[in-house]
């Protein structure tokens, strides 16, 4: 099992980091340490045994600096056991419909690194906390027109259950 793992997140809104903050708490209680940062603050991949990347869904993409992160850390990644995970809204509608549709999303990690499990997550839309006005018209009359759906729709039973399998499947 390993001793120590690196959670490392993007995130806009924040909804993200609570996924990963809750990923954390679950392996420290199997007894792993579990250290949660910002992607762009990992400088040193040599102090972990196994790492855990994450970022939301934007435009049918893990965000730029996400993406960053694993062409710049490739190499090391992939001497390491790797997972990755997402937040989208698109998991929030159709009732697991679109599941095949959003895995496809983690193509370009998979690309880079393999990964030994992946998590996908509903996450939260919060319109207010979205940084650009234009983003924050188009997702107004999105929801409007019930395209998507507002809130947060993270299921931490969900996101517990895939971290308890972490500490097996990146041993
Ligand atoms: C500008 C923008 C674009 C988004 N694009 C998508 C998308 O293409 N597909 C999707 O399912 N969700 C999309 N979302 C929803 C986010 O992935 C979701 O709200 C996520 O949980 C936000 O995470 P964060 O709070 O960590 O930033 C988008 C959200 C924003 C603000």
């Amino acid at each position: 099992m390993p001793k120590r793992i690196l959670v490392a997140y993007a995130s806009r809104t924040g909804s993200t980091i609570g996924v990963a903050q809750a990923i954390a708490a679950v392996l420290t209680e199997s007894g792993v340490q579990a250290d949660v940062v910002p992607m762009p603050d990992v400088k040193d991949l040599s102090l972990y045994d196994a790492v855990i990347a994450g970022s939301p869904i934007q435009a049918g993409a893990w965000l730029p600096e996400a993406m960053e992160f694993i062409r710049d850390h490739r190499t090391s990644l992939n001497q390491k056991p790797f997972a990755a995970f997402l937040t989208c809204m698109t998991l929030a509608m159709g009732k697991g419909k679109y599941r095949d549709h959003v895995s496809g999303w983690l193509e370009p990690v998979r690309s880079m690194v393999k990964t030994r499990s992946e998590g996908l997550f509903a996450g939260a839309l919060d319109i207010g906390k979205i940084p650009s006005l234009g983003d924050r018209l188009k997702f107004k009359i999105s929801v409007l027109l019930g395209i998507w759906g507002e809130g947060d729709q993270r299921d931490w039973d969900a996101i517990r259950s895939w971290a308890r399998e972490l500490p097996k499947s990146l041993s």
